[in-house]
């Protein structure tokens, strides 16, 4: 008898937001990839990739975030078995919310269920993670840890390896927009600084305390004061036409803070959900975009939870 496929969603996920370089991220509800796979008796197929950027996705395991991820749970299970994969993307790739970080937590969470759930997330996290050091060109887990723990995540350690994950507060809604604009993350990780001057260090600290401050207590007016980068954002400004124009938009329609997600070319808006609509923010980006003859795609979306099955 065949073996049952499992589906699982694996959502957009939103790094940095200000201070927290590599260490903050947040679960988006939308949009999300989901990945199908099944047992087979030996090794790890891709039989089919679909969705926007499909085209560059590889499919060959040995360079596929998806399979990379999933790999690394079956070697630290000891599986007996291999899985073919089906991939479909509902996250663009160089899109800056964590699209390959959304193919390897995917993928690693996969194989853990079809694995029987041996490992604990956090180990989850640490094999999404390999394959975002093999496909992105750093060992950053600052997407994956949301995507697949859920809620705005902190990582406290790399070595060793330790990351919490906290319930970001129910009126913080999120408005991506996605000019037609292509951001690798080796690039955009290629143009940043090798080393921060103390000013700019006490500068992040201070936000970045309060920013989790604000995220536990639910103050939504002390995030948008917290979401500050004096560092990443700036060096990779000019990788994104009209970013300071987009988040300028974004405040004049009821953006509590405007900032570039992750390395690029996203631009991320939080806003109070109880007290207005999204809607004209994520309209105001588009027109400006519209108005200089470029495309931008966006979501109305809110804080989500991590990989599930669906
Ligand atoms: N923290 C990483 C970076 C996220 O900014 O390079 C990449 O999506």
């Amino acid at each position: 008898m065949a073996e049952e496929w499992i589906r699982i969603a694996a959502p957009a996920t939103t790094s940095n937001i200000g201070a927290g370089f590599d260490i903050f991220g947040i679960s988006l509800e939308e949009p999300y990839d989901v990945i199908e796979g099944r047992k087979i008796p030996s090794g790890i197929v891709i039989s089919e990739v679909s969705g926007p950027g499909s085209d560059s996705i590889p499919t060959d395991p040995e360079s596929n975030s998806v399979s990379i991820a999933a790999a690394e749970v079956l070697k630290r299970c000891g599986a007996d078995f291999g899985i073919e994969i089906k991939i479909k993307k509902g996250i663009r790739p160089c899109s800056g919310i964590g699209s390959s970080g959304a193919s390897a937590a995917g993928g690693a969470f996969l194989a853990h269920i079809l694995c029987g759930e041996k490992l604990s997330l956090t180990e989850v996290v640490l094999c999404a993670a390999h394959a975002e050091d093999v496909t992105s060109g750093g060992f950053h887990a600052d997407n994956v840890a949301p995507c697949v723990l859920g809620g705005f995540t902190i990582i406290r350690s790399y070595e060793p390896f330790e990351v919490v994950s906290i319930k970001p507060p129910k009126d913080l809604g999120v408005v991506v927009a996605m000019p037609d604009v292509l951001v690798p993350t080796k690039e955009s990780r290629a143009v940043l600084p090798k080393e921060v001057s103390v000013k700019d260090l006490v500068f992040h600290v201070g936000n970045a305390s309060c920013l989790v401050y604000a995220m536990t207590t639910g103050d939504l007016g002390l995030i948008g004061r917290s979401v500050k980068d004096a560092v990443f954002e700036p060096a990779r400004a000019h990788l994104v036409p009209h970013l300071k124009e987009a988040e300028s938009a974004a405040m004049s329609h009821g953006a509590l803070v405007s900032f570039l997600g992750g390395s690029g070319p996203c631009i991320i808006s939080f806003y109070d959900k109880s007290s207005h609509d999204g809607a004209p923010i994520a309209e105001s980006i588009k027109a400006l975009y519209a108005e200089n003859g470029m495309k931008c795609d966006t979501w109305v979306t809110g804080c989500g939870s991590g990989c599930r099955r669906i």
